[in-house]
């Protein structure tokens, strides 16, 4: 690993991300979740890893290979997802949650499948909990705490009111009006708010070259 390699710009530092979709179970063959690749994450993580920074990928279900030298925890649910950000969180320098958590789950998950009826019917659900505001409470001024924002509307308002009520230090917003950015794409467009409310626009470009903007906005930070 690159991890005790001195001269790279991260070397020494713990970074925890998370990445993919969370699977939220209602019977024993079915479950509620979304379209989230984990490629965003990933990139994150492998790049993290390769500027010398000690890398645990906390992941969701995804198709993707776990990058050389970055240790990976596969989770299915947000509550396994929570309860890995909790152990792995104080340690960490550098925190950056780009996992698309489920945002509620099924109250009950029904031990047997369940079997169709002539009438409707509908599952009762229960919110899950905010991984990200969770961590952001506890979070220490050492710490850099990056998150995501996907929004359809008022997106710079949605996203920064985010950032202020989950304590974070950046929030990474994606851009949903641009072809090519998104959940089944190799491509993203983002835009960047920090703590003073600055406004930072990329160009849509790869994923792996949005991921080094990110972490070069990371190493920026931790240099200041
Ligand atoms: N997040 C989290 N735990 C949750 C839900 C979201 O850690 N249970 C994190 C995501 O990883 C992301 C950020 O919170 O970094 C924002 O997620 P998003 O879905 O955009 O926002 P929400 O706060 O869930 O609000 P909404 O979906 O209503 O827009
Ligand atoms: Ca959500």
């Amino acid at each position: 690993s690159n991890y005790l390699q001195p001269s790279l710009p991260l070397a020494g530092k713990k970074a925890l991300v998370t990445a993919g979709p969370t699977y939220e179970a209602i019977d024993p063959v079915r479950f509620i979740g979304n379209h989230s690749s984990g490629k965003m994450g990933y990139a994150i993580a492998e790049r993290l890893q390769a500027l010398g920074a000690q890398v645990t990928l906390v992941a969701g279900p995804t198709a993707l290979a776990t990058p050389p030298g970055v240790s990976k925890l596969a989770v299915t649910s947000a509550s396994e997802m929570l309860a890995y950000c909790e152990q792995h969180f104080s340690a960490a320098d550098i925190i950056v949650m780009s996992a698309a958590v489920a945002d509620y789950t099924p109250i009950e998950v029904a031990t047997q499948k369940i079997k169709k009826k002539d009438s409707e019917m509908s599952i009762p659900l229960k919110k899950t909990v905010d991984i990200l505001a969770t961590l952001g409470s506890t979070k220490s001024s050492e710490q850099v705490l990056i998150g995501f924002a996907l929004e359809t509307n008022n997106e710079l308002a949605n996203a920064l009111s985010k950032l202020k009520r989950k304590n974070l230090d950046y929030i990474v917003l994606n851009s949903m009006q641009d072809a090519g950015a998104g959940f089944a794409t190799d491509t993203n467009k983002i835009t960047v708010i920090d703590r003073q409310e600055q406004i930072q626009s990329f160009e849509l470009k790869s994923k792996s070259a949005v991921a080094a903007d990110i972490c070069t906005l990371i190493v920026k930070h931790l240099q200041a």
